[in-house]
């Protein structure tokens, strides 16, 4: 194992992409010998810039894979095939969503839907990349990723080496990772100097797992439906913040919340305020480790703006133990539970380690609210008020 790097400003600034793309050809060129390599893209940041490298090292000795999981959202092929090919490169898109639903059947926990994913998905690749004679899988995990895996937080979907997984056992290829000691700001870097196209290089971050990440609990068809219609909404809505946030999304999950007990959540709310439990779990992490535990939903007595009850979130967090998340309820209607309840997370971060909600207006959230609720499936829209840590930026 590595030792951890943490990135500050004046590594970025050091760091020179002209000379990095030479070390990096160089490196690729010589991994590959006289074989194929294959890559699969996702239309995210690193895979793009991981793709454009390697096919400047290799030219036609590269296939390059799009696995379509079904996780994608809407529109996303078509704009993560048109990206790709202004790039040159050779695509090749896998429709492959009955794979994934298969292999996700029953499952609720983060962690087990995360080894389902990342199973099927180089099996997946696997098959596809030997059927074109390549035996050299190359892939753009970033420094954040396998840190994170590392220290137990969560499975990252393309981290595999650095857990002890064998690829060329258990996939039946070798592994390149060209990337691996970037972080976000290098990789943007790496992109213009590329020429990846900028609204490529500029696209917030997308995870590998895609939208599973964001539908928590058990993933159903009717569940991913509304996560992509509201996942339309919040993205539309919220990009029209000036600046936008650094990254920001959806998620959904069953409304079966249930009155909390939690005394410090009480307490936040005041007494005309309430405060209940989803029965879903999320990702977070207590001091070094990763946690998974309840969301509280808030609604207090008083009009509030999000800005202004970052301070409860915690001392409900640490108060609970068993709480790793607080939302903000801003759909002001009244109804029992039921149906789908969509929460909408917006961030502000240098570099994905650690982050901030963004103070988006209520305002906004209200309109969010309501176009979200233009679905009868939605019966709760909240706000996700908590930093990284002691969440994560993504549900799962
Ligand atoms: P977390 O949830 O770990 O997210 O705080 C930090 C950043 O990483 C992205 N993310 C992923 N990216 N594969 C990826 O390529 C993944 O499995 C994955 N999980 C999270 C997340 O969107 C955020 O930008």
């Amino acid at each position: 194992m590595g030792v951890f790097k943490i990135s500050d400003p004046g590594e970025v600034e050091a760091f020179d992409p002209a000379r990095f793309t030479e070390e990096k050809v160089a490196e690729i060129r010589r991994f590959v010998g006289d074989g194929k390599a294959a890559i699969a893209t996702s239309g995210g940041v690193d895979s793009t810039v991981c793709a454009a490298l390697a096919h400047r090292a290799l030219g036609e000795r590269l296939a390059c894979f799009f696995l379509d999981t079904g996780f994608m959202r809407e529109g996303e092929v078509e704009e993560v095939k048109g990206i790709l090919t202004s790039l040159g490169l050779p695509l090749r898109v896998l429709s492959v969503s009955d794979r994934f639903m298969a292999a996700l059947k029953g499952k609720s926990d983060a962690e087990a839907k995360r080894i389902a994913f990342r199973e099927t998905f180089y099996t997946v690749l696997g098959e596809a990349a030997r059927a074109e004679g390549c035996d050299v899988l190359i892939q753009g995990t970033i420094a954040p990723d396998w840190i994170e895996t590392a220290g137990g937080i969560k499975t990252q979907h393309n981290v595999l080496e650095q857990l002890g997984v064998d690829t060329k056992t258990a996939f039946g290829f070798r592994l390149l990772e060209p990337l691996l000691d970037l972080y976000k700001d290098q990789v943007r870097r790496l992109a213009v100097h590329l020429g990846v196209r900028l609204d490529a290089s500029q696209r917030q971050p997308f995870p590998g797992p895609g939208l599973m990440v964001r539908c928590i609990g058990e993933v159903t068809e009717e569940k991913m439906e509304v996560l992509r219609r509201a996942t339309t909404v919040v993205e539309g809505e919220l990009s029209r913040l000036d600046p936008p946030p650094k990254q920001y999304f959806a998620a959904v999950a069953e409304d079966d919340r249930r009155e909390a007990d939690s005394r410090m959540a009480r307490a936040a709310v005041g007494p005309n305020g309430r405060a209940w439990y989803l029965g879903a779990r999320a990702t977070g992490v207590k001091g070094d480790e990763r946690a998974y535990g309840r969301m509280v939903v808030v609604e207090p007595g008083e009009q509030t703006e999000p800005a202004d009850l970052l301070g409860i979130v915690e001392k409900v967090i640490h108060e609970d133990w068993g709480v790793v998340r607080v939302l903000l309820r801003v759909d002001g209607r009244e109804g029992k539970a039921g149906g789908y309840a969509v929460i909408v997370r917006a961030v502000e971060t240098r570099d994905f380690m650690t982050v901030k909600p963004t103070p988006v207006p209520r305002e906004m959230l209200r309109r969010i609210a309501s176009r979200t609720m233009e679905d009868p499936r939605v019966g709760l829209v909240c706000y996700d008020l908590t930093s990284k840590p002691p969440a994560t930026v993504e549900f799962e």
